[in-house]
């Protein structure tokens, strides 16, 4: 091999060991075996050999150039190691450290009972609906029979969206009984559907009312359906809610959509029916308000009344809560202390 070439490789592996990170020896590579490399540039010369050396000088000069790519792709593997132990011993990975626990989501408490009242009443034959929050004051109020300045309508005191407008007629609605109207409208008899969703009030709070709060609507329509199927299927719903340990006491009530209406109440957890703070000295906590479907609903969804009956009824969701979990204060329900919410 001529001297050239022999002190080229001397010098390029003494370099080339010199190289002691993956930049520096790609570097290297640039220098000598690049386009514009020490090596290159050798092969490139070839044109000033003599003719008759030429044979030789290329073959020497070629072999070179292998060796120096071996001696690169050794070199670079060797940095990779070499790199790759560093790292392992630098950023050492203690395996024994305890874990980051990450808190386990809950589903909130409301959520917990409604899904329990539909499972109740899927069971009993029940189809689930749904239905706007923002109302019409036709569905709200009209069609349950409370036409504008009917007396009954301040039962609900009532969130206008258009409360500007010298005649609104859009409001968050204030119970879930509009959906009576929504499913008759939509489906043939018999039906039997409930219809949970959340209700506002322009009412002041205290330890059993809030401003916004869940309802579950309920309804049957079919032949022959009586107030006896209405008690029938509350007083089976109470059972599987709160076990038989708890009274259910039905009382008359009012109601422009039904006929005769009834109040639904269980005795009170706080005070096992004694009086108290909770039940305001009555031992009774109202759960829902129900009857028997005016006939005169069940003509104007197109029903008609002389073949069909239908009970109804709304239920209190954070009141079935409380009753379930000895909750004394309906605001804890909506106040996000995750001390309150995760007991659940
Ligand atoms: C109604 O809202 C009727 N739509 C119920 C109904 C449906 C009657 C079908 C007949 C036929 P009431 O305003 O009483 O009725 O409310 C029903 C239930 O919602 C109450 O029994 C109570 O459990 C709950 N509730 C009422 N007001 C509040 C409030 N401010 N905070 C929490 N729960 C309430």
């Amino acid at each position: 091999m001529p001297a050239d070439l022999e002190q080229l490789e001397a010098s390029a592996l003494a370099d080339l060991a010199a190289s002691d990170s993956a930049a520096g020896v790609e570097a290297w590579r640039v220098a000598y075996l690049g386009r514009s490399g020490k090596v290159t540039g050798l092969l490139r010369s070839i044109a000033q050999v003599p003719t008759e050396d030429r044979r030789a000088f290329g073959s020497a000069a070629n072999a070179l150039k292998d060796r120096l790519e071996d001696a690169f792709g050794q070199r670079l593997e060797e940095i990779r190691q070499a790199e790759l132990r560093r790292a392992a011993t630098e950023q050492r990975l203690d395996v024994t450290l305890p874990g980051r626990p990450y808190p386990r989501g809950r589903l909130h408490p409301i959520t917990q009972t409604l899904r329990e009242i539909t499972a109740a009443f899927a069971g009993m034959g029940f189809t689930v609906a749904e239905g706007p929050e923002i109302e019409s004051d036709y569905y709200n109020f009209e069609a349950l029979r409370m036409p504008k300045g009917h007396p009954a309508r301040d039962m609900w005191d009532t969130l206008w969206i258009d409360s500007g407008e010298a005649e609104p007629t859009t409001l968050l609605r204030t119970h879930t009984s509009p959906n009576q109207i929504r499913v008759m409208e939509a489906q043939q008899p018999p039906v039997r559907a409930i219809v949970p969703g959340k209700v506002y009030r322009y009412e002041a709070t205290d330890a059993t009312h809030e401003w916004h709060f869940y309802q579950v609507e309920g309804f049957a329509v079919d032949r022959n359906i009586s107030m006896a199927e209405l008690k029938g299927t509350l007083a089976e719903f109470a059972r599987r809610m709160f076990g038989s340990k708890r009274k259910v006491r039905f009382r008359c009530d009012y109601f422009p959509f039904v006929e005769p209406g009834a109040e639904m109440s269980i005795d009170c957890f706080a005070c096992d029916g004694r009086g108290c703070r909770v039940c305001k000295e009555t031992g009774w906590i109202e759960i829902l308000g129900a009857g028997m479907i005016h006939p005169e609903i069940l003509d104007r969804v197109g029903y008609g009344s002389e073949e069909y009956t239908g009970f109804a009824f709304g239920m209190g969701v954070e009141r079935i809560t409380m009753l379930r979990h000895g909750i004394e204060d309906i605001r804890h329900f909506y106040q996000n202390d995750l001390r309150f919410l995760q007991q659940f």
